[in-house]
């Protein structure tokens, strides 16, 4: 069924509750439903759960599942589960459903929910969750409702670090029950890397016992650089991890194989499948650090980079090192895929390592991809020896991929990526850095962004789109000291995750999702979990004025409060309210922060105003179409260092893009320089996104400040020109993204893309 008749159908009924009424409710009054299921059907009236409530089971084997219902209704009735299949809530199984679909009949004298499978069940539990209210003391009190569901992908995930900073048992089984209530079902847990190990691996009990602490390391000067300067107490490392001994202080945690077993088992029981990652042959340091001889030579310590000296692979007993975590960790995950890892090897000392070019030449490998893909295929027969199913990162498809392998994309400067995994036949889990990595902080159009992203391109073959499992959240915790940090990143954004991971793509639409997304932020307050608020809108970071100009910004989350100041400092919870517009007749420096009623903090916006005349146009002599652009091979840290003695190509372009003979490396720096050449004398809105820094100079001055190293970021300035032709520069730097667009926004907020007819530069200039 599609949307508009769910909807249709909801207010009719609504109304049909409501008959006598005369003002019809709204469609406000029913509850949020995410993800958004596949058929609903309000009918009238509603459902008291009792104080006392029976569980009935149509088959023992959903005991499970009646536990975990009794649990999730603790707030709302005392509820026992029946050894009958009679009860005020009937569980059943329904083997013609699909194995994760479910029925949810909500009648005047109770439930039933039907599932293919008990994961099924467990589906149907989290919408019956999701139509009870939420908060202290809310009412059990559900409307009555047919509903029939299924997913689209059985692979709705989610990824934590624990390694850059631990987690502990509590924080991630809070992270799995909200999972559970969104019906999220695999949870990938990153438990190893260079900065700690997290899991208790008894016959290398140094891994964990020493390598799950370490000391304060650069990452966490920035944590707490942040905490002071944005006053955000988020950015603090817990006290809870920090061991003193003696003089030193040491900081991090480890889980026991009893604590993993009893994660594994809480996420079982709500339908989610626990992935463990064990990085290999790189990501790999801390274990190094405590057993060097897996190493190829003495270990360094870690650089702050994240490509850290990998495994010796020339070494068999590096092989039988990994196959023993290996065998403890089986015992430990019951689910059949494992993840490797696999990413961002550092080769260079395979290839000074006299083990590492025996190995390769008594192989026949050629160099440090083959040795790697070779490592990975004994892991993978291993695993497959024992029952399991590998994952790693993309970055595997630099060698040679076994079709059993299942790929994870997460180099969206890879895009060919998907299609040359699922051409080898090899399954593909999508969580590309820009849309799915929400350790990277969100700007104005990131929620609209991840909601919009094409998961299923039509340019892949039918039969290797059903290659794509599904979808992933991932957050890493370099810069993620707390828990009340992990969930402001993942919140709402894994709301997005939900939807697409179940609807349909064709389903899944930007307009029907957000004003429920907003919705539900209300059930994420009830249930205390520290949600980002949505981005302010309505503002240009740079707004230019000639006589006075009025504030516009607004927050799209009804409640929130709104803080400014004007004197430069960070908006904090007693900094003046913000009502509504204020009125500038001179030049301002307006920030303002959004605040839940509570006191927690968001983000919060600068917005600059200036007082300026239109800016004269310039004389040139005779120009050619285009702007002339040159790019430098180089990592750079500013958009300003972007530069060098010689350029390593130019040409001139039509428009802001990143040009494709420029494209195909990790890092490049580039500028665009020539004039602007507009039609009439007014004040003009540019808007510029790109993913690393850039930074646009108009007449010489800065029109948008979009620099520094992050992902695909949008920012809207201003400038005032009169017609004719103005000197425009704009310069660029990307490590790991390559995207670049400019375009003029219209004063309904339009994007127009500028074309040709926008710019030029001298004709005497050298092409
Ligand atoms: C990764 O982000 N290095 C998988
Ligand atoms: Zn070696």
């Amino acid at each position: 069924m599609n949307r508009r008749l769910i909807h249709i159908l909801a207010v009719a009924a609504v109304s049909a509750v409501f008959g006598g009424c005369a003002t019809t409710p709204s469609e406000e009054s029913l509850p949020v439903l995410i993800p958004q299921p596949q058929e609903v059907n309000w009918t009238r009236g509603s459902y008291r759960l009792p104080a006392e409530l029976r569980i009935g089971l149509s088959d023992p084997q959903l005991a499970p599942q009646g536990d975990y219902l009794s649990t999730a209704l603790a707030p709302y009735a005392a509820a026992v589960v029946s050894d009958t299949p009679q009860g005020d809530i009937e569980l059943c199984l329904d083997p013609t459903l699909a194995s994760e679909g479910y029925r949810l009949s909500a009648a005047k004298s109770g439930v039933r929910i039907e599932g293919g499978s008990p994961r099924g069940v467990v589906n149907g539990i989290a919408t019956l969750r999701q139509l009870l209210p939420a908060g202290e003391g809310a009412e059990g009190v559900i409307p009555c409702v047919e509903v029939s569901d299924e997913p689209a992908f059985g692979w709705r995930g989610v990824m934590l670090d624990v390694s850059r900073h631990f987690f502990d048992k509590e924080e991630i089984c809070s992270m799995l029950d909200q999972m559970a209530r969104l019906k999220l079902n695999k949870f990938h847990w990153h438990l190893t890397d260079d900065q700690g190990w997290r899991i208790e691996i008894k016959s290398y009990p140094d891994l964990a016992g020493k390598g799950g602490w370490r000391h304060y390391n650069k990452h966490d000067t920035i944590c707490l650089g942040r905490a002071a300067r944005e006053r955000n107490d988020d950015f603090l490392l817990p006290e809870k991890y920090l061991r003193v001994e003696g003089t030193d202080t040491l900081y991090g945690g480890y889980y026991t194989q009893d604590e993993i077993r009893e994660v594994v088992a809480y996420a079982t029981e709500r339908g989610i499948d626990v992935i463990p990652e064990i990085d290999m042959p790189g990501h790999f340091l801390q274990a190094i650090e405590y057993y060097p001889e897996t190493t190829c030579f003495k270990p360094e310590t870690w650089s702050g980079e994240a490509f850290s000296s990998p495994l010796c692979l020339g070494k068999d007993e590096v092989l039988v090192f990994c196959e023993n975590i290996w065998k403890e960790v089986f015992e430990l995950f019951p689910y059949e895929y494992v993840h490797i890892g696999g990413d961002e090897v550092n080769m260079k000392n395979w290839n000074k390592c006299p083990r590492c070019q025996a190995r390769m030449r008594q192989e026949g490998l050629a160099d440090g991809h083959a040795l790697q893909a070779w490592f990975t295929h004994r892991m993978q027969r291993f695993f497959e020896a024992n029952d399991r199913r590998m994952i790693g990162w993309d970055e595997l498809l630099q060698g040679e991929v076994d079709s059993a392998a299942t790929i994870m994309w997460w180099r969206p400067w890879v895009p060919e990526s998907v299609s040359q995994a699922t051409r080898l036949g090899c399954d593909v889990i999508l969580c590309p850095q820009t849309w799915f990595y929400f350790s990277l902080e969100e700007d104005a159009g990131s929620l609209k962004r991840t909601c919009n992203y094409e998961l299923v391109p039509d340019s892949l073959p039918a039969a290797q789109q059903d290659r794509i499992l599904g979808v992933q959240g991932n957050v890493w915790a370099e810069k993620v000291p707390s828990w009340s940090r992990v969930e402001y990143l993942f919140y709402p954004r894994l709301l997005i995750v939900a939807e697409k991971g179940w609807c349909a793509p064709a389903q899944v639409s930007e307009r029907d999702l957000m004003p429920r997304l907003l919705r539900y932020c209300e059930r994420l307050d009830a249930e205390g979990v520290n949600y980002r608020i949505p981005s302010l809108e309505n503002f240009h970071e740079f707004c230019v004025f000639t006589d006075s100009i009025r504030s516009t910004v607004t927050c799209p989350l009804p409640g929130a409060i709104l803080r400014y100041t004007l004197d430069g400092s960070v908006p904090t919870v007693s900094s003046p309210l913000y009502t509504g517009p204020i009125t500038f007749h001179d030049d301002a420096l307006l920030q303002v922060r959004a605040f839940h009623p509570d006191g927690r903090t968001g983000d919060w916006v600068k917005i600059r105003y200036e007082k300026c005349d239109f800016a004269a146009p310039t004389e040139v002599g005779a120009t050619k179409p285009g702007l002339q652009t040159e790019w430098f091979f180089k990592r750079f840290p500013k958009c300003d260092a972007v530069g060098g003695a010689r350029a390593d190509g130019q040409c001139v372009v039509d428009s802001v893009q990143f040009p494709k003979v420029a494209q195909g490396r990790r890092a490049t720096g580039i500028i665009f320089r020539g004039y602007i050449n507009v039609p009439e004398d007014r004040i003009y809105t540019f808007e510029l996104a790109s993913n690393d820094g850039s930074l646009l100079r108009i007449d010489g001055r800065v029109v948008i400040d979009n620099d520094g190293e992050h992902t695909l970021v949008e920012k809207t300035g201003q400038a005032a020109l009169s017609a004719g032709l103005h000197p425009l520069e704009l310069r660029y730097f990307d490590y790991n993204g390559g995207r670049v667009t400019l375009a003029l926004v219209d004063d309904e907020g339009r994007r127009i893309p500028m074309g040709d007819e926008w710019f030029c530069h001298a004709a005497e200039d050298a092409e």
